[in-house]
């Protein structure tokens, strides 16, 4: 990581901490990380968990690879380097919105170990990052294509596209890998809220 170009900045401590904050929300912070292929449905299946937690009363936010590109990372392409910054940014913004006391998902292909290790190590407690493995089959996604996009990339249109032409690597240990590619949205989102439940984050209820 570059060094920081403000090195006299001091960093300023809340008075209303993160503990407060979950307490007042009766549930802990936490990141929920998807990650996967370009159409693996990380965004569905964390909108669709999302609504599942706001249900039971928790504070929850979705950050989704293509909302943030259009803003805090306009600035970004897609080359290795400009995906290790974006991953970088967001796990620091995950971060922050752990220390709000919420529970943050995140859906971004965030194709390489290496950045989503260094996202959960941005977080204070590593356990408060979880990372989900949405398991599609490429040819899945491909044949489901709903942006255009893996058609354009085959064609050359689109560079450094992510199992085309650049690599996505598979998650050696993700706390949950989902078969978004046979399941359907509901089933993968019935068993990402059961290991939030069971890991003390996710108040238990039905689902709605
Ligand atoms: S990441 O690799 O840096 O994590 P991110 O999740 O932010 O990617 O953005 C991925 C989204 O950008 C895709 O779902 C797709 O809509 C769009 N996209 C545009 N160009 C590419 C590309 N070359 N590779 C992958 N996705 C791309």
């Amino acid at each position: 990581m570059p060094a920081p170009k403000s090195p006299h900045s001091v960093w300023h401590h809340a008075t209303v901490t993160r503990a407060r904050r979950e307490r007042q929300n009766g549930h802990p912070g936490a990141v929920v990380w998807f990650t996967g292929l370009s159409g693996s449905g990380k965004s569905t299946l964390a909108h669709a968990v999302e609504e599942q937690l706001h249900a039971r009363g928790c504070r929850t936010f979705v950050c989704d690879g293509d909302n943030i590109r259009h803003g805090l990372c306009g600035d970004l392409g897609f080359s290795d380097a400009d995906r290790a910054e974006n991953i970088r940014r967001i796990g620091h913004l995950a971060k922050l919105f752990v220390e709000s006391g919420a529970i943050v998902l995140t859906a971004f292909i965030s194709p390489f170990r290496e950045d989503r290790r260094r996202a959960r190590m941005s977080v204070d407690r590593a356990a408060d990052f979880i990372e989900v493995f949405c398991d599609c089959p490429l040819t899945v996604c491909e044949q489901r294509d709903i942006k255009g996009l893996y058609r354009r990339a085959r064609n050359n249109q689109i560079a450094d596209f992510t199992g085309i032409s650049s690599p996505y690597e598979t998650p050696q240990h993700p706390d949950l890998t989902v078969q978004t590619g046979a399941r359907s949205v509901a089933e993968c989102a019935r068993e990402v809220l059961a290991m939030l439940e069971s890991r003390g984050i996710a108040p238990r209820g039905e689902n709605v």
